[in-house]
């Protein structure tokens, strides 16, 4: 099937619009209020998460330590009576303390089954990481076991790869919604897959090769993280990168060279610029605008092939080295079972294979990597080559790119450029690789940003699916390549989405004559197991149910013969590469000739006299809703439009002219059920207990991060108290009794954390033991800070006093002389009274507490603090200032005596922003009702 860039294609726009068209008018308020796309590249290795929003800057989010990707890791790690959740680096370095409570390159295992030997390898290889063990869960997924604490610290020994994975894209989430200052919100319907609206939308990039049970396995952690992404592949990802900073006048077909750390990919895509219609449900009509349309047109692969896999390889390799030099010293004969040794020794071999990547040689040192032997040896870059080609691997990083070409129909020759994307690309043997199987040197395209390509590309893509961004028109169709089979109970098979077909409207199949439930299966067609690289074909066993039930009556009274019946089977591909139904219904209509009674009730008949077709329609929807009890069978009926205009024209027919005017339709329900070689996907219910689980670890996190701060405080206290004690300044500040006590609380508290009472104290306990330490320190600190700042706090006040004693005198004169010649004056006698007494009564308390001052030591508490002179001081200047800045109100005639010129009005409003006293306001306020 050759699907060209056609109208065909742009049906995933129709899709959308029609999606856009069921949004009401308060979601269209939310939409209004989208403002930002968060994208996930979720790596085997690392994550990076990118945030476009109006605004900011476009560009990935930062991690907590302002790297730029985060290492795809979690682990838990144990403080006393409690654990911390580590991410990113941190939980990758505690790796090398605590293996089997660390867990990265989880990627390997979303989607993979538990148990048989379809995905044994996967599991493998994901044990020989950090030696995890990896158990099922019932749905045939993966889980993780953790080491089991006899004192139940770990609340959840047991959590499946989903969890693990949501915990992550949860952590990505929190970095996001700081940045952008706004919170992820679902606000759309589940089947509503544009990510969130009003909040951020999301997007998490898969592999083109992801199988449905790995799609769903991302989705399902996406939405434990509370998301609800779209998904696109990292492919096409890319290339929305690439496009947006390019135009196209004519087509041109790049492949993308993905090397990443679990696998590569390769993808050839055309860019064109066309003229689309324009999908926004802001946009009125069928506007037409020009986009670039990427689109994808072969996908190729190899599944290991990765960076992760040379790590192993060096990895193994400085294993070996060392087994030589020392195996005879380890108790086990060899370093390979030792976990944390094999963790440290993984870290250090993705730090050689850096150096290697831009040095011939790289030496390695690892102190007391096992059992106190240290290890020191060097690996030159051509052994590493000769390790890496001896293990068939050059071969398997070019292997992709024919599949991809292959997979388009196209050469090398039809390639404009090979564009590198990945961080993995850069590493040496990888481009020799590229070049020696024949992608010639000058289209190699060296890209700046290899490795965030896929998560800007991917947020901008999000972004193009929302019309408040204005940013270019890009549209990108991203393709599945498997094909899929519908196969029914009988085995008749059906493929209804070939090979590389799209995200397009969903497929509709019609089963005429059923009369009971069936079921069938989605699957992947005969002839892709190669593809699917021992991946099973089985997608998923569905079973429709609502048929037998809603047509119960009619079978007990033999009246099944009188019925047509017809299912109409709607299956979506989304989120994309996913298969679900999307609605099921059973259209019942009568034979035409005899009606009984059984028949009459099921069309809601109820009387033999004529009725119009509203009327009828509507007496039987009640019927209708008797007959059926189940939601499964919630029903709903409609008029056929052509078939009641009949009814109506032969207005005196009987019954049966009237009931052939009618159907009954039946909404159906789809299940999907337990079959051999498929893995379940989370019902919601199993999603609301994961999510209450995460919930409930992170509660349990943040608590206990809140308890080590605190306690990491009273530490840090307690050395800071110490110093002190042993500092000469605070000698002269403290009596020698004091320093004992200081001295003796310290010790109890500092033992009191390390005992047991201490390790599990919570949270304000540990706030009112460092108390009880702190209430012995702060006089001290308080009579140094004041023998510091005394004599300038002295001054200060003695100064001010005086000016306010004068500025009493003066302010006092004026007034007299105003009242002597009937001037206003900008004081009132009552407020200079007051002024005099507040400047009266702080010298008299400053007098007081100086002469007291005086006759203490340094080492006792002082009479009067700093703090209180300046505040005083401060009072009393405000106030000052306050009546200084106040204008001399406008003397005006007792009586109302026409109104002033414009100049007048003028000066009046500058009095009215001068005055703040009551007084102004009263004199003002009739000044208001005049206007
Ligand atoms: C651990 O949990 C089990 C079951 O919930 C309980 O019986 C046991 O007492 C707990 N142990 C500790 C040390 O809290
Ligand atoms: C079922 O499909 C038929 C076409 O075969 C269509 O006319 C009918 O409207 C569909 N019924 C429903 C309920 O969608
Ligand atoms: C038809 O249904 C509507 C809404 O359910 C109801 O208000 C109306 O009374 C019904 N008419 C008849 C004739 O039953
Ligand atoms: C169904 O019919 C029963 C009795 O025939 C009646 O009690 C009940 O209310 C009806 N239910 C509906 C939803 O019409
Ligand atoms: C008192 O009046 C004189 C002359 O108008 C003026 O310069 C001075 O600032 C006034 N003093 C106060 C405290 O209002």
């Amino acid at each position: 099937m050759k699907l060209g860039p056609s109208l065909a294609r742009l049906g995933t726009t129709a899709t959308l619009a029609c999606l856009l068209a069921v949004v009401t008018m308060s979601q269209l308020a939310l939409l209004a209020e989208a403002m930002g796309v968060v994208a996930f590249d979720y790596g085997t290795e690392w994550m990076k998460v990118s945030l476009v929003k109006p605004g900011l800057p476009f560009d990935v989010v930062l991690d907590r330590d302002s790297k730029r990707k985060i290492q795809s890791a979690v682990s838990f790690k144990k403080w006393g009576l409690e654990e911390e959740i580590l991410y990113g680096t941190n939980a990758y370095n505690h790796a090398t303390r605590e293996p089997k409570q660390s867990f990265y390159a989880l990627k390997t295992l979303l989607g993979r089954s538990s148990d048989g030997d379809a995905d044994r390898a996967a599991r493998d290889h994901f044990s020989s990481i950090f030696g995890n063990d990896v158990v099922g869960t019932d749905r045939g997924t993966c889980a993780l076991q953790r080491p089991f604490q006899a004192d139940n610290s770990s609340s959840y020994p047991t959590l499946s790869v989903e969890e693990l994975v949501g915990m992550q894209l949860e952590y990505g989430k929190k970095l996001a919604e700081e940045t952008a200052g706004e919170k992820v919100q679902l606000g759309l319907p589940a089947n509503f897959n544009i990510g969130s609206f009003g909040g951020l939308d999301t997007v998490v990039t898969v592999p083109a090769f992801f199988t449905a049970a790995e799609r769903q396995a991302i989705y399902d952690s996406a939405v434990l993280a509370g998301f609800r992404p779209r998904l696109v592949s990292d492919g096409a990802a890319a290339a929305v990168n690439y496009a947006q900073t390019r135009t196209f006048p004519q087509p041109e077909k790049h492949l993308f060279y993905d090397a990443g750390s679990g696998s590569v990919r390769a993808t050839v895509v055309e860019f064109s610029t066309q003229a689309i219609t324009a999908d926004s449900i802001l946009s009125i009509g069928n506007t037409q605008k020009e986009a670039i349309v990427v689109n994808v047109l072969g996908a190729g692969w190899d599944r290991e092939a990765g960076g992760l896999k040379l790590d192993l390889i060096l990895r193994d390799r400085l294993a070996a080295e060392f087994d030589k030099q020392h195996g005879s010293q380890l108790s086990g004969g060899t370093i390979k079972t030792n976990h944390r040794a094999m963790a440290r020794l993984l870290k250090e071999a993705n730090r050689v294979k850096h150096i290697l990547s831009a040095n011939d040689a790289a030496s390695s040192a690892v102190e007391s990597l096992a059992e106190d032997i240290d290890f020191r040896t060097s690996i030159d870059r051509q052994s590493f080559e000769d390790e890496v080609a001896r293990a068939g691997m050059s071969k398997r990083f070019t292997d992709p790119v024919q599949m991809a070409l292959r997979n388009a129909g196209l050469s090398m020759g039809d390639i404009q450029s090979v564009v590198l994307v990945g961080g993995t690309t850069r590493v040496p043997l990888v481009q020799a690789a590229l070049r020696s199987a024949g992608v010639p040197d000058d289209k190699i395209a060296q890209n700046v940003n290899a490795d965030e390509a896929a998560v800007m590309g991917a947020a901008f893509y999000g972004a193009s699916y929302n019309p408040q961004f204005r940013m270019k028109a890009i549209r990108a169709y991203d393709l599945v390549p498997y094909p899929v089979t519908l196969k029914e109970a009988s085995g008749a098979e059906e493929i209804i989405y070939p090979a590389k077909s799209y995200e397009v409207e969903g497929v509709v199949r019609r089963y005429p004559g059923a009369t009971e439930d069936f079921s069938f299966e989605l699957q992947y067609a005969a002839g892709s197991e190669r593809l699917l690289e021992g991946h099973g074909r089985g997608i998923s066993k569905v079973e429709l149910t609502g048929i037998s039930e809603g047509l119960k009556d009619l079978r007990e009274s033999d009246q099944l013969g009188s019925i047509e019946t017809q299912v109409n089977l709607t299956i979506v591909s989304r989120p994309l590469g996913t298969y679900m139904v999307e609605s099921a219904s059973l259209t019942v209509k009568p034979k035409p000739g005899g009606i009984a009674g059984a028949l009459k009730s099921f069309f809601g008949v109820s009387s033999p006299k004529k009725a119009s077709a509203t009327s009828s329609s509507n007496s039987s929807a009640s019927a209708a809703a008797n007959g059926t009890e189940s939601d499964a069978t919630a029903e709903d009926r409609k008029a056929d439009g052509d078939d009641a205009a009949a009814a109506a024209a032969s207005a005196d027919d009987d019954e049966a002219a009237e009931l052939a005017a009618r159907d009954r339709v039946l909404k159906l329900t789809a299940r999907t059920i337990p079959s051999a070689g498929t893995l379940r996907s989370m019902t919601g219910e199993e999603q609301k207990k994961s999510k209450d689980r995460l919930w409930t670890m992170s509660q349990a996190a943040s608590r206990k991060a809140a308890r080590e701060e605190a306690r990491n405080g009273i530490e840090s206290y307690i050395y800071r108290v110490r110093d002190m004690l042993y500092d000469p300044v605070f000698e002269t500040v403290s009596k020698a009794s004091e320093r004992e006590a200081i001295q003796a609380k310290a010790e109890e508290l500092s033992e009191w954390l390390g005992d047991v009472e201490g390790e599990k104290a919570e949270t304000a306990v540990l706030r009112l033991k460092r108390a009880s330490l702190e209430k012995l320190v702060k006089p001290l600190e308080t009579r140094l800070l004041q023998s510091k700042t005394r004599t300038v706090a002295y001054g200060a006040f003695e100064r001010s006093l005086e000016a306010g004693r004068a500025f009493v005198v003066e302010a006092k004169a004026n007034l007299t002389a105003a009242l002597e010649s009937n001037q206003a004056s900008k004081y009132s006698l009552t407020e200079l009274d007051a002024l005099e007494r507040q400047v009266e009564r702080d010298g008299e308390w400053f007098e007081k507490g100086k002469a007291e001052q005086a006759k203490r030591g340094q080492d006792e508490d002082p009479a009067i603090l700093s703090e209180d002179l300046d505040r005083r001081r401060k009072k009393v200047e405000d106030t000052i200032a306050k009546l200084v800045k106040r204008r001399i109100p406008k003397t005006r005639p007792p009586k109302k005596a026409g109104r002033g010129s414009k100049g007048d009005d003028k000066k009046d409003k500058e009095e009215k922003k001068g005055g703040s006293s009551d007084d102004d306001k009263k004199q003002e306020a009739p000044k208001h009702e005049e206007l």
